[in-house]
């Protein structure tokens, strides 16, 4: 029967990571898939990670089954990080899910449910596996402009002149901050108006906050969110916490549906449970367990919270030493933007062509819209980098 199959596209961002694994020079420098190094190069545990997992260790003393929707403390720290007090907690329905990857795709599984004709409006460009899983769930989608190409900002009246065609019935898919690829976002002000006009046209929100704490700080990042959930009857938000506890492997995320009374938390909650049994049963625990023990006790999070604070401003640092560096070279402030995007991620405006000599003549990996991770640099790799964007005509 599975000659009936055909091939799939291969994933971009993950083939990339592959080429780079395969290649032998030294040299390379890998700024593809969004995956915080240090200045070593280096992906660390974060230290208070590694402790809960040390204590937890040392008590955990069943592996038994947790519930469908997974352990609700992690539910409860998670809804506290992500949305503060900006809505009543008995009207938040949660699941936790295997990565933001698994929130999404659960995200998307709810609303064909509730609507097998939605449209799901995406920004142009956004992280290509929305995409992807969309093209594979058979939903619809609609881009909406997001990305000035000349002033690499965001281009506000496309996007709330696309976003306008959206009605009940339709989602909106917006990244809460540190939008991925670009590194682009709304000021608070834009956001104001974007709920506006979603409350006007009845379209239902998404946001997807995979990088809480690495733009401007855990509370400012989650501002939009907050606006969103506490402004419109109804939102979902995908959260991961691969990048801000640095748990990729350990696929932790977790699913909210935000309503605005308790009865109709309930129904979204039976649903998130229903859906966690058909696709995977229970959700995996010992990330999301390290995550509550981490954001529960006072002393862990305040060196959590402190740890991601220094990789927030080491990426900082790095966007204004690289911002610098190729206005040194470059004598125009052309790259002046990169300062300014927020995030692991900002996109240059090279050409496919570019990106590729990037690759070949230098060993440097972006993704071939040339999305580059800063968090991939280093104090000594920035003047590298910036000599080959010059080199490279860029
Ligand atoms: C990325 O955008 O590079 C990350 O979110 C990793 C991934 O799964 O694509």
């Amino acid at each position: 029967m599975f000659e009936a199959l055909t091939a799939q596209p291969p994933d971009k961002i993950l083939m990339l990571m592959q080429a780079f694994r395969e290649d032998p020079r030294e040299t390379k420098i890998d700024l593809g898939v969004g995956v915080y190094k240090d200045a070593n190069g280096l992906t660390p545990i974060m230290r208070a990670v590694k402790a809960a997992e040390k204590q937890l260790w040392e008590t955990e003393t069943t592996k038994s089954y947790t519930g469908l929707a997974g352990d609700p403390g992690f539910s409860d720290a998670m809804i506290a990080l992500v949305l503060g007090d900006a809505v009543a907690r008995a009207n938040v329905a949660a699941a936790a899910t295997p990565g933001g990857t698994g929130a999404v795709r659960q995200a998307f599984d709810m609303v064909k449910m509730a609507n097998p004709d939605v449209r799901v409006f995406v920004s142009d460009p956004t992280w290509p596996n929305h995409l992807s899983i969309l093209k594979h769930m058979q939903i619809q989608m609609v881009p909406y402009r997001y990305f000035d190409g000349e002033t690499r900002g965001v281009d506000f009246d496309g996007m709330m002149a696309d976003i306008a065609k959206a009605g009940k019935g339709d989602v909106v898919l917006l990244h809460g901050c540190c939008h991925n690829p670009t590194g682009a976002n709304l000021t608070l002000p834009q956001w104001r108006e974007v709920v506006a006009l979603l409350a006007k046209t009845g379209a239902t929100p998404m946001i997807d906050i995979a990088y809480q704490g690495f733009g401007d700080g855990l509370e400012d990042d989650a501002a939009a969110t907050r606006l969103v959930a506490s402004s419109l009857p109804e939102c979902l938000i995908a959260a991961s916490c691969s990048k801000n506890f640095g748990i990729y492997r350990e696929r932790t995320g977790l699913l909210m549906a935000v309503a605005q009374d308790s009865s109709a938390r309930k129904l979204n909650q039976d649903t998130l449970n229903y859906l966690n049994r058909q696709n995977y049963s229970f959700p995996p625990d010992h990330g999301a367990r390290l995550v509550t023990m981490v954001l529960t006790d006072q002393a862990l999070r305040a060196d959590w919270a402190a740890e991601l604070e220094e990789v927030r401003n080491s990426m900082l640092g790095l966007r204004t030493h690289l911002a610098q560096e190729l206005q040194r070279l470059g004598g125009s402030d052309r790259f002046g933007f990169i300062a300014q995007h927020r995030g692991m991620f900002s996109r240059l405006g090279a050409t496919p062509d570019q990106v590729e000599k990037l690759r070949a003549d230098h060993g440097i990996y972006m993704v071939g819209d040339s999305r580059l991770n800063i968090a991939g640099l280093n104090a000594k790799t920035v003047p590298i980098l910036a000599q080959a964007i010059v080199d490279c005509g860029i």
